[in-house]
């Protein structure tokens, strides 16, 4: 018999040595923890913080380099990158105010961007009466501002308000977050004439369109068919009538006001009519581009936008239905939109994307994208005075409680009958329990409650709506 072994096998004595060693730091670090104040100790998770976002940056410019067609990145600190066009681009539009053609390098917050639009899948865009109710002064000034020929800027008489915005006017919101899959968003650019992305934007859930975008079988095979939404600005929606000719089921979303001439016309309509619960947009790009993408966002776990003039080297303005137009700041809104989709927001389809085949393996992984967001927000926020804001809630800087369980339709006792006998209301009598799994989880985790924005693009201005007691909680 041989006698025992006494010592470890060579091989193994590094291993032990190098555990040895790594429990010695192990409590060489806790006995420094325990003098270290909870400050200190903020501070390091800070360091932690900064080069969690630093390595952001990497993926970042990554994926700009390889889905940007030319674009490139770069980072200037930890929150704001430089997106920058190749050398000798076409800038031909002139600022006729700054005497200059557009730059070819935009500036953007990374960390900003990343957390306004994560909170967009958490809010509602559609004005309620629950919002209005909530919001201070929400019927006396912001009210006022959405409605046209009101004659004056407050609403001193509420009832008279109320008798203009209540066509529009839905209790609670009649979508909420997660209750689509995946939404296709269609621009009019006149880029769609060189694809034919029909089918593929007719197989998502939910198909978004802008103004007066035909869908009609002479533009089927580039633009598709089916029609859920519309976002109108105020010049088309004159003209609504003959935009939803023939799809009496398509959502029209009003961008900026209400007025008689409009509640004339909603009155005769059979499809559901609401008011964007709109943010004015600062930064970026501009347009109804972006509200259909805060919208789509809102509701939809993925966005894809068609029809967007976002190819670099991109020369013309124009629309798949009608003569070119002039636009604005193309360049800087195409750079930013490269830059929401390396954040995971939207996927752009285009026709060099599709030349190409778009690669989505380089946008940053939804857990590196809630790593980095986590990290923005702790930068952002103070973390060193708020250590605790955490949760879908710390942006809540307005509270309130619904008044009841299900308020009223919106609607008005003279519409037409082919409004009182159409479907225009079935959005806002939709039960949480028939919606997709997604869109249940959310609303338990929020408890059902609502959040919508305040103001502009400020981060820390939700309203924030609890639902109603229910009777028998009340019981
Ligand atoms: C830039 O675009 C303008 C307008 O389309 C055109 O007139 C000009 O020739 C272009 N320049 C170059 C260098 O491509
Ligand atoms: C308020 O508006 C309603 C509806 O238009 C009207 O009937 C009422 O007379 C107005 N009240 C006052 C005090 O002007
Ligand atoms: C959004 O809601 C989810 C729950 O569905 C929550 O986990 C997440 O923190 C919220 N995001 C933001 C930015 O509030
Ligand atoms: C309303 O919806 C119901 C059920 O989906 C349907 O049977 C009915 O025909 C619709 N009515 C109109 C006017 O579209």
């Amino acid at each position: 018999m041989r006698a025992p072994k006494r010592s470890l096998p060579i091989c193994l004595r590094p291993v032990l040595l190098a555990s040895t060693f790594v429990t010695l730091l192990a409590l060489a670090l806790f006995v420094i923890q325990l003098q270290l104040s909870p400050r200190d100790l903020r501070r390091l998770a800070l360091r932690a913080d900064y080069a969690t976002i630093r390595s952001f940056h990497g993926h970042l410019q990554q994926c700009v380099a390889t889905n940007g067609l030319g674009l490139s990145a770069y980072s200037i600190n930890e929150c704001e990158i430089v997106l920058k066009y190749p050398e000798g681009t076409n800038s031909s539009w002139f600022n006729q105010q700054f005497k200059m053609y557009e730059p070819l390098e935009y500036r953007f917050d990374v960390c900003e961007s990343l957390l306004l639009w994560e909170q967009y899948r958490n809010v509602t865009t559609i004005l309620t009466r629950e919002y209005l109710d909530a919001r201070p002064d929400g019927w006396l000034e912001y009210a006022a501002q959405r409605i046209s020929q009101l004659g004056s800027k407050k609403c001193y008489n509420m009832s008279k308000c109320e008798e203009e915005l209540q066509l529009v006017l839905p209790a609670k919101p009649p979508f909420l977050p997660r209750q689509f899959a995946a939404c296709a968003v269609v621009g009019n650019s006149g880029d769609l004439l060189k694809t034919e992305f029909g089918q593929e934007i007719d197989a998502h859930d939910v198909v978004i369109r802008d103004n007066e975008a035909p869908v009609n079988a002479k533009y089927a095979k580039h633009v598709g068919l089916k029609r859920d939404f519309r976002i109108v600005a105020r010049g088309v929606a004159r003209n609504m009538k003959e935009v939803v000719k023939g799809a009496a089921d398509e959502i029209l979303i009003i961008k900026s006001l209400i007025h008689r001439d409009f509640n004339t016309m909603i009155k005769e309509l059979p499809n559901p009519v609401y008011l964007f619960q709109g943010v004015v947009f600062r930064r970026g790009a501009k347009g109804t581009g972006v509200k259909s993408i805060e919208l789509a966002l809102s509701m939809c776990d993925q966005v894809d936008i068609y029809g967007f003039t976002v190819d670099p080297g991109y020369t013309e303005w124009t629309r798949y239905f009608s003569t070119p137009r002039k636009g604005h700041n193309p360049l800087q809104g195409r750079a930013y939109y490269q830059l929401l989709e390396c954040l995971g927001v939207i996927r752009i389809h285009s026709p060099l994307r599709e030349e190409r085949k778009q690669n989505w393996e380089v946008v940053p992984s939804r857990q590196t994208l809630m790593r980095a967001h986590e990290a923005a927000r702790k930068l952002r926020r103070e973390p060193l005075d708020h250590p605790d804001s955490v949760g879908p809630f710390s942006a809540c800087k307005v509270w309130a409680r619904a008044k009841a369980e299900r308020g009223p339709l919106s609607g008005s006792p003279d519409m037409s009958h082919v409004r009182k006998n159409s479907n225009y209301s079935r959005w806002e009598k939709m039960d949480i329990k028939h919606m997709r799994k997604e869109a249940q989880q959310h609303y338990k985790a929020l408890k059902g409650t609502s959040l919508y924005k305040l103001d502009g693009n400020k981060l820390d201005d939700l309203v924030c709506i609890k639902p109603a007691r229910s009777r028998m909680s009340e019981a």
